[in-house]
């Protein structure tokens, strides 16, 4: 079975109080391992069977077809949460690394700054989706919000750290303040993974993102 179901990488309850261990045993007991269940029965038969979930995330991306539109909407929403899951950690640190807070500086203007930004994005997105820090072949940073079940590779982009705002993340702590929990997302946020996905991104072997399109201003 090429499809993953993730552990989460510290408790349930590892998160409290920002994020409850309810909230977590509801998004990932249930929705993620709902996501993941239903893409390993739709995969099965299809041209996507042998595939690894990213690759079934870009191979069925804007399709057109009823089908490959379902298998991407289940196949992203697994791929999507296995790395909201690396996102959050229990022991966090409150800013990145020297090096790292130099690049979010140069990009952003400071620390503030950018969590000012990717809370606005957050904010902004309506209805469900995903906020996210991204970089592109160029190496520049960006941040930009997805609707519905989109990754920014099917943009030609790589995540470096995402946030979920679908209101299944955090209607049970939060009701409907998207805001606090954003706010409550960076105490949690864990830099380590985002600062190695910034160390260790090159485009140079992703041949299968190459030629992708331009995204969305979000
Ligand atoms: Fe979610």
């Amino acid at each position: 079975m090429l499809i993953d179901f993730m552990k989460l990488p510290y408790k349930m309850g590892g998160l409290e109080p920002y994020i409850s261990k309810e909230t977590l045993h509801f998004h990932h007991d249930k929705h993620y391992a709902k996501y993941v269940e239903t893409t390993r029965r739709l995969v099965v038969g299809a041209p996507y069977e042998k595939m690894s979930l990213q690759s079934i995330v870009l191979a069925s991306s804007r399709k057109g077809d009823e089908k490959s539109q379902t298998i991407f909407n289940n196949a992203a929403q697994a791929l999507n949460h296995a790395f909201y899951w690396n996102c959050l950690t229990e022991n966090p640190h409150e800013k990145p690394g020297d090096s790292f807070s130099k690049v979010l500086h140069k990009s952003f203007g400071s620390l503030e700054q950018f969590e000012k930004l990717f809370t606005e994005s957050a904010l902004n997105c309506f209805g469900s989706g995903w906020t996210w820090l991204t970089i592109s072949k160029g190496r520049s940073l960006s941040i930009i919000s997805t609707q519905g079940a989109d990754n920014p590779l099917i943009f030609g982009l790589k995540p470096l750290l995402c946030c979920d705002v679908w209101e299944h993340a955090y209607y049970l702590d939060y009701k409907n303040d998207r805001e606090k929990y954003l706010k409550n997302f960076f105490k949690v946020l864990n830099w380590k993974f985002v600062e190695q996905n910034f160390y260790k991104s090159s485009f140079s072997t992703r041949t299968e993102i190459d030629d992708m399109p331009v995204p969305p201003v979000s």
